[in-house]
Formats: C-alpha cells, structure tokens, sequence
C-alpha cells in the first residue's frame, strides 16, 4: 500500500454523567495525537533507544472527522448520547442503542470511536473481520485526547493509538497465544518479549534471552504508560497495511 489512507472518524460520546460529555476540542486532541502516531511524526520518537530508530514505522495514515453522515449531512463527526447506565464493560453494549449505547456507523465508511466510562478498563478494540455493528474501538472518557477530562499516566492519546493498532490487526507486542517466549505477535522485527511491561521501564529491559535490546517496551502494543509507548515498527506497519488491503479495502488512498 503507497500513499495516504484517509480513514473518515466518528466518536460517539456516550455519557452518563455531565462531566463524560467530553468537549470537541478534546476530542480533536485525540484525533492530532492520531494523526502523529500514524505518521511518524510525534515529537516524543526521539526518546526510541538508537538500537530501534532503523524499525520506526510510518503507517502513512490520515484521521479526519467525519463531515458527512451516513445519510449525507453535514456533521461535526462527533455523536452525543446520554445515557443510564453508569459504567459500561468490554461486552459491546455502548455500541447499539438498545443496550443504552450509540449505534455504529457503517465501518466500510467509517472508524467508530466511543467514548464513555468503561469500568477498569482504559479501552478495547474489534479486530478486522468481527461482526459489523460492533466493529471499532472503545476508550474511556479518562483515556482520551490529552486535555479536559484526560488522566495522567494515560493522558497523551495513547490507549486510541494502541486500540486502533488492534483494529488494525496487531497483536499485543508479546503475542497474545498465551505461550510466553515462545509465543509471537506474528511481526518479524519486534523481538519476543515475555509478557506485558507496564509504568516506564528502564533500557534495555531483557527477557527470552533477547538480549543486547531486550524488549521493545517503546512499542505502542506494549502495556507501558502514555509517555513511554512512542513507535510502531515496519513490521506492524505492514501488517496494517494487509489488513486494510484485505479487510477494509474501502478506504482508499
Ligand atoms: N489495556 C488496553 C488493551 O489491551 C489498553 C492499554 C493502553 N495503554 C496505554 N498506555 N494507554 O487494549
Ligand atoms: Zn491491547
Ligand atoms: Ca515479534
């Protein structure tokens, strides 16, 4: 895939109390902080340990807010519903009215964000291929966009990065099949890592005996807070490339 993919975005701000009304500015926050991390250009790249600047990868992919609707109309690409349930789980219900969500908008045409209270959870994603009415990305009001309602240490738009990197396709950085060192992410040139880091760990930081570089905790599927997870790799970005080609080829370029 060359050039730039334009992926038209719509948040839905699911509230129950006021202060989960989140504001479009904030809002907006998230879609710059998108905007970098898909291109390479967030500023926070050069804190990547020198080992891993030839891996850095540029996913060449555009965030705009919708300005249409799915019927049409103009639209500030930001939906807002209130709402009567109080914390929402990983169970899809913020995704369909009936459940005291906001329905999707068609996901050939669109990527679904909603923004609400999730209860302990900073965010959870669809991976391509999964039913159409709940296909997107979910991350609560204290995890989103980097002002207004936006909590330290997850307060620089990283847990959206992360989501929309497993809408994506991408597997948590130290694979997800439960194996440990011998498990894989399925991505050649991110080195295998025994499990999830978290906080800001300290370089290099070795397990499976990959050492001298030890885990690339920088990785944005790692588990590490905002400031830390700065970079994906040509690796992961191929693998989104694939998944747009094969799975969400309506997004052209
Ligand atoms: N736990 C979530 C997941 O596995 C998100 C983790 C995001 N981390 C962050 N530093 N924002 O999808
Ligand atoms: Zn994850
Ligand atoms: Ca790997």
């Amino acid at each position: 895939r060359t050039g730039t993919t334009t992926i038209p975005v719509v948040v839905h701000v699911v509230y129950n109390s006021l202060v989960e009304n989140i504001s479009a500015e904030q809002v907006k926050s998230q879609i710059d902080v998108l905007n970098e991390d898909f291109a390479k250009r967030n500023p926070d790249l050069k804190s990547v340990p020198p080992v891993w600047s030839d891996s850095i990868g540029d996913a060449r992919i555009l965030f705009k807010l919708a300005d249409r609707d799915p019927d049409g109309a103009i639209t500030s690409g930001i939906t807002r519903t209130s709402t009567s349930i109080v914390a929402f789980g990983d169970d899809d219900t913020v995704k369909l009215a009936v459940s005291g969500g906001t329905d999707a908008w068609p996901p050939d045409r669109y990527l679904n964000i909603w923004v609400c209270h999730l209860g302990d959870l900073l965010g959870y994603a669809q991976f391509p291929g999964g039913p159409v009415h709940t296909d997107g990305v979910v991350i609560d009001y204290r995890a989103f966009g980097t002002t207004g309602t936006a909590e330290a240490p997850f307060n620089l738009g990283r847990t959206a990065t992360h989501e929309v990197g497993h809408w994506l396709n991408l597997f948590h950085i130290w694979g997800d099949d439960g194996m440990g060192c011998a498990g894989t992410d399925q991505v050649d040139d991110t080195p295998n890592q025994a499990g999830p880091n978290t906080g800001f760990p300290s370089f290099p930081h070795t397990t499976c005996n990959n050492g001298p570089e030890g885990d690339m905790f920088v990785n944005f599927m790692d588990y590490v807070d905002d400031r830390c997870m700065v970079m994906f790799t040509a690796g992961q970005v191929q693998r989104m490339h694939t998944a747009l080609d094969v799975t969400r080829p309506s997004y052209l370029e």
